[in-house]
């Protein structure tokens, strides 16, 4: 029989899980990453295949793994173990869980490190302000990744802010932490789409860069890039969702909360390329630029609007609390399986896991600058991490956790935990039984040069 109840606790409302959830999806990918990999993969048309495999796919498959994490109530090793025993199916399945719980920690490992460059950048703009002139930005960037110490130094600071939040637990720690944050994130956004628009025609080359689709700009790569992202943003295929699953109240909509979540988070995915790519043109800026594009160009924008820089000083700090919320959600699974199996303490836990992350953390943070010449398959280890994650461990989970929750479990249970009207619970099922599985299968099939 399945458990009703969390070992770990309970959200203690809809409201705080939708925040916890948002919290999730709303981080670095949205802000950081998705403004650079749409720079590199040329705007508009990666954004549609990038919205498209939020819709069709993501959604979709965040119903299925939030439903399966609150059947299975228990991290997602031990709620694979004991869903596939009610389904009757192969135990194996559970190895799924395993290669969640891996990516979230993979992912932690460099997430920690990039938002110690946003820790930084509070403190930059609280001693220096921030300089009005690009050439001068971009060489305090470069200066700072080129310093293996400091990255160091912020990656350990962040890392000993999550696990200190993971320690305090569902109710104390998780959900406190976002109630306030998110909010007040999205207001700051809205703050500096209003910058962008006095860019004046930047602002529309801008937008133009964003919303006007060239499909020759693309590639089977940076199709497989938009999927990826859109599992990452999402926060799905590793578990984390699934284990925020778990500790829901029966008797919350699923499918209704996971719409307001994807929406949240693809809200706050378009406000951070419109407020960023007018500044990339006004100020002569590669949308390319990569990893460092936005430490490139909002200090600009900081640095010339009056008021700049108590603005600096909010955004990036908020950057790190959203990059807070969604990094203890990346180790939660790993830290609710010690406690479930080994009988550890959460703080006990939160130590070991934290550890292990932030010395993979630590390579990360050198392949910036002193071991920027180490690769593996010619990807230095950031890349390779990110590439590794994001594009193969994401998708492959989700793949696997959309056919486990349609091929697999009972339909009679999929149906008790969902509770959805029939004609919803039929599309759910059509896109979670085929389409999802069917559009990661050819995505990879096209990126193996197979179709
Ligand atoms: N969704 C987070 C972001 O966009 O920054 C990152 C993330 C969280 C990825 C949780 C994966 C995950 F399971």
């Amino acid at each position: 029989m399945v458990n009703k109840k969390s070992i770990h606790g309970e959200w203690s409302s809809r409201f705080a899980y939708i925040l916890a959830a948002t919290g999730s999806a709303v981080g670095l990918g949205n802000i950081w990453k998705f403004p650079y990999i749409t720079g590199e993969n040329g705007g508009g048309a990666f954004v549609l295949v990038y919205l498209a495999c939020v819709l069709a796919i993501g959604i979709p498959i965040m119903i299925a793994e939030t439903m399966m994490g609150r059947r299975g109530r228990q991290s997602p090793i031990n709620t694979l173990a004991t869903l596939s025993t009610e389904a009757g199916a192969n135990k194996y399945w559970h190895y799924l869980g395993w290669m969640g719980v891996t990516a979230g920690v993979l992912i932690l490992s460099y997430y920690s490190v990039i938002a110690g460059w946003a820790n930084a950048y509070v403190f930059k703009a609280i001693f220096g302000g921030f300089s009005a002139d690009a050439v001068e930005v971009k060489a305090t960037f470069d200066e700072f990744i080129a310093s293996p110490m400091q990255l160091v130094f912020w990656h350990t600071l962040f890392m000993i802010a999550t696990m200190s939040v993971v320690m305090r637990g569902v109710n104390g720690g998780l959900e406190k932490a976002v109630q306030l944050l998110m909010p007040t994130l999205l207001a700051l956004l809205v703050l500096l789409v209003g910058y962008a628009m006095t860019t004046g025609e930047a602002y529309f080359q801008g937008l133009s860069f964003l919303f006007s689709p060239d499909f020759s700009e693309i590639d089977s790569d940076a199709v497989l890039t938009a999927m990826g992202h859109a599992f990452f943003t999402l926060g799905l295929g590793m578990g984390a969702i699934m284990v925020y699953g778990s500790y829901l109240p029966s008797n919350v909509s699923i499918a209704k909360t996971s719409l307001y979540i994807a929406g949240a988070d693809t809200i706050v995915a378009l406000l951070a390329g419109i407020a960023i790519f007018p500044l990339v043109f006004a100020n002569g800026l590669e949308p390319g630029s990569g990893p460092g594009l936005i430490f490139q160009t909002l200090p600009i924008a900081f640095g010339n609007m009056t008021g700049g820089w108590l603005f600096g000083i909010l955004f990036f700090v908020l950057l790190v609390f959203a990059a807070l919320t969604s990094s203890i959600s990346l180790i939660e699974p790993v830290v609710a399986w010690l406690v479930e199996n080994k009988g550890f303490t959460r703080s006990k836990a939160s130590v070991v896991s934290g550890l292990v992350t932030w010395a993979l953390g630590v390579s990360v943070a050198l392949s910036f600058n002193v071991w920027s010449d180490f690769t593996i398959f010619n990807k230095t280890i950031f890349n390779f991490l990110d590439y590794l994650t994001a594009n193969l461990m994401l998708p492959i989970g989700g793949f696997c956790i959309a056919v486990f929750s349609t091929w697999v479990m009972h339909d009679k249970h999929v149906r008790e935990e969902l509770a959805l009207p029939e004609q919803q619970y039929i599309l759910w099922r059509y896109l979670a039984s085929y389409v999802a599985p069917a559009a990661v299968f050819l995505v990879f099939l096209h990126v193996l040069g197979v179709v």
